[in-house]
């Protein structure tokens, strides 16, 4: 029995604000601490199922780690089965808030919003705040694609941080590793030599990991 479980949802009505990479880094992250991983990918893209299975493809079968795919609507139902099947449930959204997403945030134990460093992400959280608030669901905002130093990474982090939603203290850099691991089907923590992607998203997953502790 695993010290931590629950549902993760992750959704950010940004395009491109790192939502797919997140879930492929938390899902391996935790997979590496011996967690039993279902990945629901809802987005019609299907971005995170075609990583699936070129991991799949490339490293064979993980009985430990599953995939399943769900309509907005079959998501509540998809994550009760699955939560009996695994510790971490996963799920990726696309690109929109709308009612639709309503049933994923519902599901979660906790939702995770990437915001990548410019103002267009920090603007568009607020409607997924919004439906968190009305469902009740706890928030961690994420920084995503931090560039180190930059006036602009340390303004919107400020201004995050003034939403009043959780925001997390581990933030992922802007980095070659997280791209470039998406199309082998891994992660950066698998990637040798990715010492500083490594390190933020072992630390973003022991975050993530506390915040879903459960009573032993
Ligand atoms: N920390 C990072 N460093 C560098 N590149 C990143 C990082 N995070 C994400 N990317 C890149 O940014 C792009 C968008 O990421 P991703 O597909 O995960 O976003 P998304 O929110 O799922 O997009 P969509 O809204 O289309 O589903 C991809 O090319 C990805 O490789
Ligand atoms: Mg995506």
């Amino acid at each position: 029995m695993q010290a931590f479980g629950g549902v993760i949802t992750v959704a950010q009505q940004k395009g491109g604000s790192g939502k797919t990479t997140l879930a492929a880094t938390l899902a391996v992250g935790f997979r590496r601490l011996g967690a039993r991983v279902a990945l629901l990918d809802t987005d019609p893209q299907g971005s995170l199922g075609r990583w699936f299975m070129t991991r799949r493809e490339r490293l064979g079968d993980d009985p430990a780690l599953e995939m399943s795919t769900a309509s907005a609507w079959g998501v509540g139902y998809e994550c009760d089965k699955l939560r009996r099947l695994s510790d971490i449930v996963i799920v990726d959204t696309p690109p929109k808030v709308d009612s639709d997403l309503r049933p994923a945030l519902r599901a979660a134990d906790l939702v995770i919003v990437p915001v990548a460093a410019s103002h267009l992400d920090l603007w568009a959280t607020e409607g997924v705040l919004d439906l968190c608030a009305r469902e009740k669901r706890p928030v961690a905002i994420v920084m995503n694609r931090v560039k180190a130093r930059t006036r602009l990474g340390a303004e919107i982090a400020a201004a995050a941080a003034d939403l009043h939603a959780g925001i997390a203290q581990a933030q992922l850099g802007y980095r070659v590793a997280f791209a470039e691991s998406m199309g082998m089907g891994l992660a950066a923590q698998e990637l040798p030599g990715a010492t500083a992607a490594h390190r933020e998203a072992n630390a973003l997953v022991d975050e993530v990991a506390t915040a879903l502790a459960r009573e032993a």
